[in-house]
C-alpha cells in the first residue's frame, strides 16, 4: 500500500497495478494530488520571472542558447573533451548492443555504459567545472520551476550518447512517452553542438498540462496496464506510457518540435510532457551534461 504514496509507476507493484484500487480510479488520483503538490511546492520556493523561467513553465521545455559565459564554456568543455578521451583510453566504446529494452549499467572506475535498444549511454563522473555547473543559481531556479524541489548537485552526469542503428535493434527512447506520472526535470547542457542527423531532443511543447484530456488518456493507458498485469505481460506494465504521434493531436497537442541546438545550450525539459530521443544517423554522438531529477511526488514541502 505504501507504494502509492511513492514515485513508484510501474504497474508490476501489487498496489500501482491493483485491479480494483485502479477501477476506483486510483491512477488519476495520483496524477491529481502530484500535480497539485508540485504546485503547491513551487509556490513555496519560486515564481516565474524572465523570459526563459516563464517559457518553461508554459510549454514545458526551453532552450536557452550560449548559457555559459565563454570562458566558462571553454574550461568546462575541454574538461568533458578530456574526460571522454580517458574513459575511451580505458575502455574502448563497445560495439553492439545486447538486449531489447534497457540493457544493464556495466560500471566502469570512471562511470558506466548502458545500451538503449541499439544506443549506447555512456555516463562519466563529472570533473570540477562540470560539479560547478549544478551549483549554477540560474539552472537551479529552473529545476525548482520544474518541480518545486532543488536539485541534489549529485544526480549530475557528464553524458555521451552514440546513436546505434534502428535497423538492428530498437531504442524506445525514440518513442514519444512520458517519464512518469508526475511532474520531474530533466536536462542536457550540450558541450558539443547537435545537428539533426545527431538525434536532437524532441517534445511536444505544452503537454505537461494536465488537461481533461490527457486525464482521459492517463485513465485509459492505466486500465491497458492493469489489463498486461493481469495477463502476466511484462511489456505492457511498464509506468512510462508510451503515445502514438496520431494521437497528440486527439489530446489537443501541436506537432513535436525537434531541437538541434549549438554548443553552450541548455535544455531543460518536464518530462511529464510527451518528449523522445530524435532520430539519427547510425554512429553520430552528442555530448551534454545531463541530469535527472524525480523528487518524492506527495511530499508536500518545497526546497
Ligand atoms: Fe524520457
Amino acid at each position: 500500500m505504501y507504494s502509492i504514496f511513492t514515485s513508484m509507476k510501474v504497474f508490476s507493484d501489487p498496489w500501482v497495478g491493483h485491479p480494483g484500487l485502479n477501477r476506483l480510479g486510483m491512477h488519476n488520483k495520483r496524477v491529481k494530488a502530484a500535480q497539485a503538490i508540485s504546485r503547491f511546492r513551487r509556490a513555496q520556493t519560486v515564481r516565474p520571472r524572465t523570459a526563459e523561467e516563464r517559457h518553461l513553465d508554459e510549454q514545458g521545455f526551453v532552450a536557452i542558447h550560449d548559457f555559459l559565459p565563454a570562458d566558462r564554456f571553454a574550461a568546462l568543455r575541454d574538461e568533458a573533451h578530456a574526460a571522454v578521451e580517458g574513459a575511451a583510453s580505458e575502455t574502448p566504446l563497445p560495439a553492439g548492443p545486447e538486449v531489447w529494452g534497457f540493457g544493464d549499467s556495466d560500471r566502469h572506475g570512471w562511470g558506466f555504459d548502458r545500451f538503449d535498444g541499439s544506443t549506447l549511454n555512456r555516463f562519466i563522473r563529472p570533473g570540477p567545472q562540470a560539479a560547478a555547473f549544478a551549483r549554477n543559481p540560474r539552472f537551479r531556479r529552473l529545476a525548482r520551476i520544474v518541480t518545486g524541489k532543488a536539485m541534489p548537485v549529485r544526480r549530475n552526469w557528464l553524458y555521451q550518447t552514440v546513436n546505434g542503428d534502428e535497423e538492428e535493434i530498437h531504442d524506445i527512447q525514440r518513442e514519444f512517452h512520458r517519464d512518469t506520472f508526475f511532474n520531474a526535470m530533466k536536462y542536457w547542457y550540450f558541450i558539443d553542438p547537435v545537428d539533426a542527423d545527431d538525434g536532437p531532443f524532441v517534445y511536444v511543447p505544452g503537454s505537461h498540462l494536465l488537461t481533461p484530456e490527457r486525464l482521459a488518456w492517463e485513465q485509459k493507458k492505466a486500465n491497458a496496464a492493469v489489463h498486461a498485469r493481469m495477463k502476466g505481460d511484462r511489456g505492457g506494465m511498464t509506468g512510462s506510457f508510451r503515445i502514438e504521434e496520431r494521437e497528440l493531436a486527439r489530446l489537443g497537442l501541436p506537432e513535436p518540435s525537434a531541437y538541434p541546438v549549438p554548443a553552450n545550450t541548455l535544455i531543460v525539459a518536464n518530462v511529464f510532457g510527451f518528449h523522445r530521443r530524435g532520430d539519427a544517423v547510425p554512429g553520430t554522438r552528442r555530448l551534454s551534461l545531463y541530469g535527472n531529477h524525480r523528487p518524492q511526488p506527495f511530499i508536500p514541502f518545497g526546497s
